[in-house]
């Protein structure tokens, strides 16, 4: 059966676009003329900067126990490239790789607010935890029995902590809750510019506080906020400032000071897209947990791209990938305001301001374009002729289908200066419209709130609104069951497995819908959803399984939480289906802590993976053991979970987007061991399982999962996720020829120029040089991967006489060419758009001379041979001529007077890997 179609992956498109975060997440920028050279043994970094004779300085220092190195940065981007290309060639290093930048991920903010006028949800007589994500995940019954991860020490690399928050311990250093740690960027760092640690981990953007909180919020707080583990120490390793992105240098380095820090986990909410655990960053997360230090990272927001878009580093191998659930409950914080229905007063209501939020003094009558409640597009089109001026009223409109910023923008061109939006899912967001002209404030209220005033309206009643100040309103928590969404997947949660068929997201906590801290100067409490809020509930959950079993072993943790974990329903638009959700999209499911803690048997793997049809692995066998004190008889069964196919029908090469087409043709399993045996207090037994995938079209690349069962006379029930592809990786076309081309770096048209179009370069060696910008147009090559691609390459390929008597570089391809343009390989690059600008620079760090070339790109496919030129996809640029400005003839000479010597492109691409410019024009 197929559930759901293309109109309604469609429809999810659409809705996107008007939630808070928007749309898919970019691929990882790099920073110009910035490497990490990670050393072969350990080397002397002031030496290694000497050696390059001023060329580069050194960015940070990266040694540590895991790993040696430094990242530097190339004072002249011109030379970039070739003194990576140096670096790279130098006796003890390993490999360079460039530096990428990570944003915090895309979250919602609902709703966030200090305690003016606590409403204070109460807990449970007797002091018992009813925080609803414990009593989801079983956290609760720790707390309950006295057990807060005592003696653990949790890292949370993130935006750092407002630890003068009452709620967060009140202050910084030992005998603190958040008792150690370091700012290693400083509060003006944007990614970009020179980090300035300052030692002070004080959160600013509001993030890292929020996360923190989960783990750890004490109780002293007005609205029942719980931390998880209240008894752990925290450690803040700070590495966004203000504003903008973190480069993956930093991210190394807060690792690897978290970890000689003596953190027994780590926990970080921070990611991009991916798919690819050889990512460097990654990498040197998994060397962590092989030193037995648990990471824990969320899996990312972008569930909306479908499945394969997993990020890095929750794609590492054997780093722990977070999915995230939507919370039981709806926590709002809402500012107080009243209204009256026909003049009569005296009603109170919560809203949550937008931006701007000029509310204070408004008092209006509520106005609305259409009564129905249920009309997915409300505001989405031009108001009627006969609106009349509404300048005089509060705009009550729906969310949904098109932006705010459109609804607002159709309300205000009838005069509108004031917009309430309802919302049509649970809770409330903090609504934009910015830049609308006329209006002075936005604010969202809840959709029952919303509907209510529309009957009112509806029966021709009027309702006057008395908005209030938001800075200065009390405000109130509201506390409704979520019976949307509460306890299914989030929408956003980001989707695997890894390109080469790893099992991710590992397991699933609450994420979305979650009430913790905030810093004091943000408003001191937020609603905030992502699974960067899951994340922490995980960290937090390794340390009470730390107390109560003894064991900091991260594999024998992951197994635990794996095994106990509850998968749910596959629900989309309000609609739970009849199978359970895909394992790429929940993992293992919803932890379950307290089983983890107390289980006493254990299975040697977290998952296991069947790979794809080329590597098929039929038969995987895992441990299962026996630790309890009586013998226990296991009964081995099997659960289905939706088969996710990758692609819509054969002409599709992008992945389906949320919600995918799902079918319940699952795979079958066989135990060649027998699916029954008994098991004395101590023994394990091997367990053989087969697989039968479900014979589906292998062309659309079928995704199967699914449940081993392992249910034990004890009582236990244990579940271990497994998947498989159906049909081959390498069968997947990576590169969209179509929209690959070269444009010009000038003009903002994403339309390839026409053949024989001509570009004026800046001189060689100068096209970073501004007095040059307003006189050159260079080549600017957009690349599409329809799926990931470990290596992308483009060859710059003479035409007619051009180039006549300089060598030619070998390739696998028979290509006539000059070389690669400078950016290439790039390596282990995740699906989705790229750009790079051509200066006419050639990657061995020549210039091509001027005359008339195409650019041919080549893509690996996934699991393909680089040395194999049938595992490429290819695309090619219409022909272009380039000529430079006069001024960088000294360099063209120096190219024809070493070009004799053949150069092989494939040569340090073990090595090295390529620079790529931000999707923005330079
Ligand atoms: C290159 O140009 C960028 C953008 O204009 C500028 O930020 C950077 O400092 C320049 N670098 C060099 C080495 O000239
Ligand atoms: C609180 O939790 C403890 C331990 O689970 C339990 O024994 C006790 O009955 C609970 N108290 C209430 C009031 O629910
Ligand atoms: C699938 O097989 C390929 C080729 O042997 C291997 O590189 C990859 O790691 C395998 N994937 C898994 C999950 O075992
Ligand atoms: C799985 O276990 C069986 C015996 O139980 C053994 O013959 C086989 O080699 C094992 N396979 C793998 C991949 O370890
Ligand atoms: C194991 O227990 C679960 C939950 O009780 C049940 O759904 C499943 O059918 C059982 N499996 C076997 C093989 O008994
Ligand atoms: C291509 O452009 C060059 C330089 O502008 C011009 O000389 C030539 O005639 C053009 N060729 C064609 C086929 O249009
Ligand atoms: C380049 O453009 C800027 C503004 O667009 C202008 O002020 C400047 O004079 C131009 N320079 C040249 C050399 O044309």
């Amino acid at each position: 059966m197929l559930w759901y179609g293309a109109a309604l992956a469609l429809l999810a498109g659409r809705a996107i676009a008007n939630s808070v975060t928007d749309g898919v997440t970019d691929p990882p920028a790099i920073v110009p003329g910035a490497y990490i050279v990670e050393y072969e043994v350990d080397q002397d970094t002031d030496a290694l900067i000497d050696k390059l004779g001023g060329e580069a300085s050194l960015r940070r220092d990266l040694r540590f126990k895991l790993f040696k190195g430094a990242s530097i940065q190339v004072n002249n981007l011109e030379h970039a490239e070739s003194v990576a290309a140096k670096v790279a060639e130098m006796p003890k290093v390993k490999r360079v790789f460039p530096v990428r930048k990570y944003a915090v991920p895309h979250h919602t903010v609902h709703s966030t607010g200090s305690a003016v006028e606590a409403i204070v949800s109460k807990r449970a007589a007797g002091g018992n935890d009813t925080f609803s994500t414990h009593l989801m995940t079983q956290v609760n019954k720790f707390r309950d029995n006295g057990i807060t991860g005592k003696g653990i020490k949790i890292a949370v690399i993130d935006t750092g902590i407002d630890y003068l928050h009452p709620a967060m311990g009140g202050c910084f250093g030992p005998g603190c809750l958040v008792s150690y740690g370091a700012d290693l960027v400083g509060d003006n760092f944007d990614g970009s510019n020179t980090p300035r640690p300052d030692g002070d981990p004080m959160d600013c953007q509001g993030h890292g506080t929020h996360v923190a909180g989960t783990i750890a919020a004490q109780d002293n707080n007005p609205y029942g906020i719980i931390g998880a583990a209240q008894g752990v120490e925290l450690g803040a390793y700070r590495v966004f400032g203000c504003e903008g992105d973190t480069p993956n240098d930093v991210l190394i380095a807060a690792y690897n000071m978290a970890y000689e820090a003596g953190s027994d986990i780590i926990t970080a909410s921070i990611g991009g897209p991916s798919g690819w655990a050889e990512d460097p960053w990654a990498a040197v997360v998994t060397r962590i947990v092989e030193n037995g230090v648990p990471c824990v990272v969320s899996a990312g927001n972008d569930g909306s791209a479908g499945i394969f878009y997993a990020s890095t580093a929750a794609n590492g191998r054997k780093v722990t990938a977070i999915a995230s659930i939507d919370n039981w409950m709806t926590p709002t914080l809402l500012a107080n305001a009243s209204f009256s229905v026909d003049n009569k007063p005296g009603s109170d209501f919560g809203f949550t301001a937008g931006d701007p939020s000029a509310w204070g003094e408004v008092t209006k009558p509520l106005w609305i374009v259409s009564h129905d409640t249920t009309d997915p597009a409300h505001g989405c089109d031009p108001y009627p002729e006969d609106t009349p001026d509404l300048s005089g009223y509060i705009v009550l409109i729906r969310r949904g289908t098109c932006t705010f910023v459109q609804k607002a923008t159709n309300a205000a061109a009838k005069g509108a200066k004031h917009i309430v939006f309802y919302n049509n899912q649970p809770g409330t967001v903090i609504v934009s419209a910015t830049g609308v002209e006329g209006v002075t404030a936005v604010a969202m209220v809840t959709a029952d709130q919303g509907e209510a005033w529309v009957r009112e309206l509806e029966a021709g009643r009027q309702v006057v609104v008395t908005m209030t100040d938001p800075s200065r309103a009390g405000k109130f928590l509201i506390y409704a069951e979520n019976t949307v969404s509460g306890g299914f997947l989030s929408d956003f949660t980001s989707w695997g497995p890894t390109y080469e068929v790893e099992v991710k997201p590992q397991i699933a906590t609450p994420g979305g819908l979650i009430l913790s801290t905030y810093p004091r100067a943000l408003g001191s409490y937020g609603v905030l959803s992502g699974t960067s809020m899951a994340c922490p509930l995980a960290a937090g959950v390794y340390a009470l399984i730390m107390n109560v079993r003894g064991t900091k072993d991260p594999k024998t943790i992951e197994n635990l939480l794996s095994a106990t974990s509850k998968p749910n329903l596959f629900r989309f638009s309000g609609q739970s289906a009849p199978f359970l959700a895909p394992v790429p999209q929940q993992g293992a499911g919803l932890i379950q802590a307290w089983d983890a803690a107390h289980s006493t048997t254990l299975l040697s793997v977290s998952s296991l993976s069947f790979n794809d049809t080329e590597h098929f692995a039929p038969v995987q066998n895992f441990t299962v053991h026996n630790t309890g004190k009586t013998e226990v008889t296991y009964s081995l069964g099997h659960h289905g979970a939706a088969t996710a196919y990758t692609f819509l029908d054969p002409s599709f090469t992008t992945p389906v987007p949320f919600p995918g087409i799902l079918t319940q043709e699952y795979a079958s399993l066989t135990f060649a061991t027998g699916d029954r045996f008994t098991l004395p207090p101590g023994h394990r037994k091997i367990v053989s399982v087969r697989v039968q995938p479900p014979a589906l079209d292998a062309k659309l690349l079928p995704v199967y999962s699914g449940y081993v069962t392992i249910n034990g006379t004890d009582g236990s029930n244990l579940s271990l996720p497994y998947l498989g592809v159906v049909g081959n990786m390498r069968s997947a076309k990576v590169l969209d020829p179509a929209r690959t081309y070269v444009r010009s770096s000038k003009t903002g048209a994403e339309l390839p120029v026409p053949p024989n179009t001509t570009f004026v370069l800046p001189p060689a060696g100068f096209s970073n040089d501004t007095s040059y910008r307003n006189r050159t147009e260079m080549p600017r090559l957009n690349v599409q991967l329809t799926m990931g691609s470990a290596q992308i390459r483009a060859y710059v390929v003479p035409v007619g006489n051009t180039a006549d008597g300089i060598a030619r570089v070998s390739n696998p391809f028979g290509l006539n060419t000059i070389g690669l343009a400078e950016g290439f390989p790039a390596m282990w690059n995740p699906r989705g758009p790229s750009a790079f600008i051509w200066d006419g620079k050639l990657e061995h760090g020549e210039f091509a001379p001027a005359g008339k070339y195409r650019l041919v790109v080549k893509a690996l496919r996934i699991f393909g041979n680089p040395e194999n030129k049938e595992d490429y996809d290819e695309a090619q640029s219409v022909e272009f001529n380039i000529r430079y400005l006069s001024g960088g003839s000294a360099k063209l000479r120096r190219w024809k007077e070493r070009c004799r010597d053949e150069v092989t492109a494939a040569e340090g691409v073990q090595k090295r890997s390529a620079i790529r410019i931000p999707t923005e024009d330079r």
